[in-house]
């Protein structure tokens, strides 16, 4: 059932011309773009030979799951239990828990999915999370994949020493009902260092630490099958060091203006396209003439450079905020502000917390509408 501003576009679904006729604020996802994103990074993990898991965090929505699977992902990393339970309960299969957990109630919920099915990773960082998911998978009857979390600098979750990493490998494998399945090493702190050369300093830094670490898994019969790591800003240094097995990107499917000066290939050039919009409308003029729209800090997360604002196509400005439901459009100079009713689209500071303000995506192909998804995952940082 859709509620909000969803069921006031609902009707507009698949009519030509409707995607100027939105009621806003309302979340937008270009398929066009969409799609070009998922296949440019699927064929490139697909030439270099390596796997890809796209974080949820970013999407939260089993629609867009389903797709990233269909273009050949291997599984879909998930931040949190809530986020990863809402997408099982939606039918989306194949979850990596990519941060450890402290909560023997939600262990248990993870255990209860794997013995419903789920084909459920996870990663632990100390012995009694080991323990605790051991006693957990062997109560409710199903098995769990383990990773074991390394810090290889992001100074997050993890254990930064390689006997560290062989004590928690041991301890998996003696749990019957645990599979011992290698090690997650997420480098955040390489992701949006913009220059390439200076991201490659960076990564190469990070993977000298990982080498430590699976030597000594490798010395110890522990060798991992499964090395899950990086993200959209160090895609392309992971396909090139192929340490890792697959990579976590999340957010190359949106795009945000947060990724923007992170120069992906070294070439300059956008390499994904902005994908996810926010539409909003002129509600009116302040007393200097700006256009004054109808969405703030209530619809766009504001942890980013400010977006970008379109009409037809063409950029007109930026949006400033004035206030948590308004926005202040600064057009580029010899832009007129818009009248009011103007529908128009913007790109998002940061796509993670922007999808988490909204409970649906718009898919809009062209001019139309074509579908509405929900947004399983929404709020669900449980
Ligand atoms: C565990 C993990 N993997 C991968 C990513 C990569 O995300 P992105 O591609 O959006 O930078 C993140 C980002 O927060 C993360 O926390």
């Amino acid at each position: 059932m859709k509620s909000g501003v969803a069921a006031l576009n609902a009707p507009l679904v698949g009519s030509a011309g409707s995607r100027s006729l939105l009621e806003t604020p309302a979340l937008l996802l270009d398929a066009t773009a969409f799609e070009a994103n998922i296949r440019i990074l699927a064929d490139l993990a697909a030439a270099n030979g390596l796997g890809l898991r796209p974080h949820a965090k970013t999407h939260k929505c089993a629609g867009i799951a389903q797709r990233q699977m269909a273009a050949g992902a291997l599984g879909i990393a998930c931040a949190k239990p809530g986020e990863l339970l809402a997408l099982f309960d939606a039918d989306v299969n194949k979850l990596m828990l990519t941060a450890p957990v402290a909560s023997r109630l939600k262990i248990d919920r993870l255990a209860a999915a794997a013995a419903r099915g789920a084909d459920l990773t996870v990663v632990v960082d100390r012995v009694e999370l080991v323990a605790a998911y051991g006693a957990a998978a062997r109560e409710a009857g199903g098995r769990i994949a383990v990773l074991v979390d390394c810090d290889t600098g992001l100074g997050r979750t993890g254990v930064a020493e390689p006997e560290a990493a062989v004590a928690l490998a041991r301890a998996i494998r003696s749990e019957d009902c645990l599979v011992y399945a290698g090690i997650q090493a997420y480098a955040g702190h390489v992701q949006h260092v913009f220059g390439l050369e200076e991201r490659r300093v960076a990564n190469r830094a990070a993977n000298e630490r990982l080498k430590t670490i699976i030597t000594a898994l490798r010395a110890a019969g522990l060798a991992p099958a499964v090395v899950s790591g990086g993200g959209t800003g160090s895609h392309l240094l992971d396909f090139e060091d192929k340490l890792l097995t697959e990579v976590q990107a999340g957010s190359y499917v949106f795009m945000d203006e947060a990724y923007r000066p992170v120069d992906l290939h070294g070439t300059g050039a956008d390499i994904f396209e902005f994908a996810l919009l926010v539409a909003v409308t002129v509600i009116g003029h302040s007393a200097s003439g700006e256009a004054i729209t109808d969405g703030g800090t209530k619809s766009f997360a504001v942890d980013g450079p400010p977006p970008r604002a379109f009409l037809d196509g063409r950029e007109l400005g930026l949006i400033l905020w004035a206030g948590d439901e308004f926005g202040r459009l600064k057009t580029h100079p010899g832009i007129a502000p818009p009248p009011a009713g103007t529908r128009i689209e913007c790109t998002v500071p940061h796509c993670d917390p922007t999808v988490n303000l909204h409970d649906a995506i718009h898919l809009v192909r062209g001019d139309a509408l074509e579908a509405i998804w929900p947004i399983e995952g929404r709020g669900r940082s449980d």
